[in-house]
């Protein structure tokens, strides 16, 4: 989920004034938030352009939002992504990507029309 992002941001509108970073938001002022940048933010997570699966805290990471409004639904789409490959692994030994994939054309949605696969038993 972090290493790929399905959400790449979101956005706020200040209600105060407020310096975060060095820079000063004024109230009003619209922010964007990346959480497909704060998920590669070097400084938080070691090598963050690597997907590494059983990398220590995987589950420390901003594709969920963070704060009040965090996802409602972050356990149910962990949970549907668990059954999905148990379900998978149990069948298949390998999942071959054949052809380009096609990508959604959007800078919110972080996905893909269209990807061929062959399973291999
Ligand atoms: C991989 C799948 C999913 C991803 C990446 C995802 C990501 C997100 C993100 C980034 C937010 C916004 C947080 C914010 O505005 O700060 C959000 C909000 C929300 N999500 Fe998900 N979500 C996923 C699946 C689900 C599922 C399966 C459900 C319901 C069963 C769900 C229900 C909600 C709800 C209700 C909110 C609004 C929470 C609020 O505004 O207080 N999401 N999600």
């Amino acid at each position: 989920i972090r290493w790929q992002t399905p959400l790449s941001h979101m956005r706020r509108t200040a209600t105060q004034d407020i310096e975060f970073g060095g820079k000063l938001i004024r109230k009003g002022d619209r922010v964007v938030m990346w959480y497909a940048s704060g998920n590669r933010d070097e400084t938080v997570i070691d090598r963050p352009d690597e997907f590494i699966i059983d990398r220590d805290h995987a589950r420390h990471h901003l594709a969920f939002g963070f704060g009040i409004h965090r996802c409602m639904g972050n356990r149910v789409a962990e949970l549907q992504l668990k059954i999905l490959w148990e379900e998978i692994l149990a069948r298949f030994s390998h999942v071959e990507v054949v052809g380009e994939p096609a990508r959604v054309a959007s800078n919110f949605v972080n996905g893909f029309t269209d990807m061929q696969v062959r399973l291999h038993a």
